[in-house]
């Protein structure tokens, strides 16, 4: 039985003052269940802070992005090895918004993937299609693409330390959300690739859905099989909101 994990991606979004108030108001909301994980990626400025108020609770801090390499000459960048030293424990890899915005390829991603485990991050890698890509019928190729370039470079064993987000491009931030079958058509896609490289990597790998959750529709998407919990922008940003994510696990 795999443990559900919802995860807040705050994005480029909180000043220090909204991120002590949202962090109280959920560890004072958030009801501890056995059956789900809670993870808070800030932006990296504030991973301190938020490390800092998060600790003693349950809930988990994760970064929303890293270099490959080490260290080094790379103004402006993070390392896997810093993220850890903060107190990370995960990293969001491969973002749609990184994907288009900052033209990261999949050999990138696939590179950040296996620095984030080196330094023992857990990567949470995106994956998902476009409007257009779906329209198109190639939402199972897009997909498969993107997986098959980290299976192809950190191999099936890494997913055993690894979580993957179908985050249909489409959906995120637009209000628009996968139907729960829509979602789970593809989560299992994703499930069957990694089965054919080994079923009990593939049996144990968390797939998070993205893309508009929120206190309405979470328990209806994490009620099919193979979806595992939620990748959360927007909502993630209002307590409340967050809470009837993480606590419709509880119910
Ligand atoms: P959204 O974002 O929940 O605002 O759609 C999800 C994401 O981009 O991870």
């Amino acid at each position: 039985m795999r443990k559900g994990l919802v995860a807040a991606n705050w994005k480029m979004n909180g000043l220090r003052q909204s991120n002590a108030t949202l962090i109280d108001v959920l560890k004072a909301g958030l009801k501890s269940s056995p059956n789900v994980e809670v993870l808070v990626c800030p932006p990296a400025v504030y991973l301190e802070q938020v490390g800092a108020e998060l600790d003693g609770s349950l809930v988990m801090l994760g970064a929303q992005n890293l270099h490959p390499q080490q260290s080094g000459a790379f103004t402006g960048e993070l390392s896997a090895e810093m993220l850890k030293d903060i107190g990370c424990s995960h990293v969001i890899i491969g973002h749609s918004e990184r994907r288009q915005l900052f033209g990261e390829e999949n050999s990138f991603i696939a590179e950040k993937f296996t620095a984030a485990q080196r330094s023992g991050l857990i990567p949470i890698l995106c994956v998902g299609e476009t409007q257009e890509q779906r329209e198109a019928v190639e939402t199972e190729a897009v997909v498969l693409d993107q997986l098959e370039a980290v299976l192809v470079h950190a191999g099936i064993e890494a997913f055993n330390n690894a979580v993957i987000a179908y985050e249909p491009v489409w959906a995120i931030g637009t209000g628009l959300t996968a139907t729960p079958e829509q979602a789970q058509v593809v989560h299992a896609l994703i499930r069957g690739k990694l089965a054919e490289a080994n079923t009990a990597v593939a049996e144990s790998t968390r797939i998070l859905y993205g893309g508009s959750v929120k206190g309405s529709n979470a328990a209806e998407l994490f009620a099919k099989p193979d979806i595992d919990g939620g990748l959360v922008g927007g909502a993630s940003l209002v307590a409340e909101g967050f809470l009837s994510i993480c606590n419709s696990y509880s119910e």
